[in-house]
């Protein structure tokens, strides 16, 4: 057995005044005792991966089911954690009431605004930061379709974080989206929605970027630190809200060192960044990751191996942090 280094990534992390998180695969917390062990010894921030998105949360119209998530933020509580809500508004897993309902613009707006204000009403003070908004640009730079848009209109992402932030006015805030590591239309468009969204007086304070990368196309090290500071210097928080790191399967040696410089070189752009507060991989096992059913032939994307014992990109990221 791989020895455990003494020095955790979570103690690491709050030496630097850093939040370390992984997304928690709500089933393996309750059923495997060794998940619940590793993520509380090394993390200090968890996302729940599925269990607040509306699906899940909002399964039919008028009923909740915060079974799951109040139990990750028990768990949270007990382990001295933070919470990133994750995700209030999203093309994607939500009900079949919801996406096949016809609504007036009206209705949705009614039904945004009970969803918003009652998730985050239900955990007012115990989740600090939400992903208010997720995936709403698309490739091209265009609004993507969804529910939202087509029901509301583009102004849905504005309410969303005013809806937010009334129901808690000390969460921070945030949107989140993938491929906006490296510039190009897709962070130019993330880009001027968020500038125009505060400048309209929306309660926008971060951008996430998601970080579902592929080890051997990542973004240099120096073009994340520009891309990451071009929002920090436009006044906004920025966080890595999903980063995981896929290789070809079955991994090789040199594959795995070389996702841990990838690692490395994300997370040593976070600490360039003064506001960037937050580093959250998709996971953090091998044992439990998307990465294989979304992806041809990838996987291996996470710092921990399927037994749980720390890989290289582990080792890479705690000695980033000293
Ligand atoms: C993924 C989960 O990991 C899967 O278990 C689920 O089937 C689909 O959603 N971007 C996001 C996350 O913002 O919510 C997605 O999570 C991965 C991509």
């Amino acid at each position: 057995m791989t020895p455990i280094p003494e020095n955790t990534l979570r103690n690491a992390a709050a030496r630097r005044g850093l939040l370390v998180g992984a997304a928690v695969d709500s089933d393996a917390l309750t059923t495997e005792r060794d998940y619940a062990d590793v993520l509380a010894r090394e993390y200090n921030a968890v996302t729940p991966e599925n269990v607040m998105k509306w699906m899940h949360i909002h399964p039919d119209r008028g009923r909740y089911d915060f079974t799951a998530a109040d139990a990750l933020v028990t768990f949270a509580q007990q382990h001295g954690m933070e919470v990133r809500g994750h995700t209030l508004v999203w093309h994607s897993y939500n009900p079949a009431w919801l996406e096949q309902g016809s609504w007036t613009r009206d209705e949705a707006i009614a039904e945004l605004l009970n969803h918003i204000s009652t998730v985050v009403g239900r955990y007012r003070g115990q989740v600090g930061q939400w992903d208010v908004v997720n995936e709403a640009i698309a490739h091209d730079g265009t609004l993507r379709d969804s529910v939202w848009l087509r029901t509301i209109g583009p102004d849905y992402i504005g309410l969303a974080f005013q809806f937010a932030h009334d129901a808690d006015p000390a969460a921070r805030l945030y949107y989140n989206d993938y491929s906006i590591e490296a510039p190009g239309a897709k962070q130019d468009a993330v880009f001027e929605l968020v500038r125009s969204l505060r400048d309209g007086g929306a309660p926008i304070d971060g951008v996430g970027f998601q970080g579902h990368i592929e080890s051997v196309t990542a973004p240099s090290e120096a073009t994340l630190t520009a891309s990451l500071g071009r929002f920090a210097q436009a006044g906004f928080a920025v966080a890595i809200t999903e980063l995981d790191v896929r290789v070809s399967v079955p991994a090789n040696e040199t594959m795995l060192t070389r996702q841990a410089a990838v690692y490395q070189s994300v997370l040593a752009a976070c600490l360039a960044t003064p506001r960037c507060g937050a580093f959250v991989t998709w996971g953090f096992t091998d044992r439990h990751s998307w990465v294989p059913a979304f992806f041809k032939r990838r996987g291996e994307a996470l710092p921990f191996d399927t037994q749980l014992q720390p890989k290289d990109a582990y080792r890479a990221l705690v000695k980033e942090l000293q």
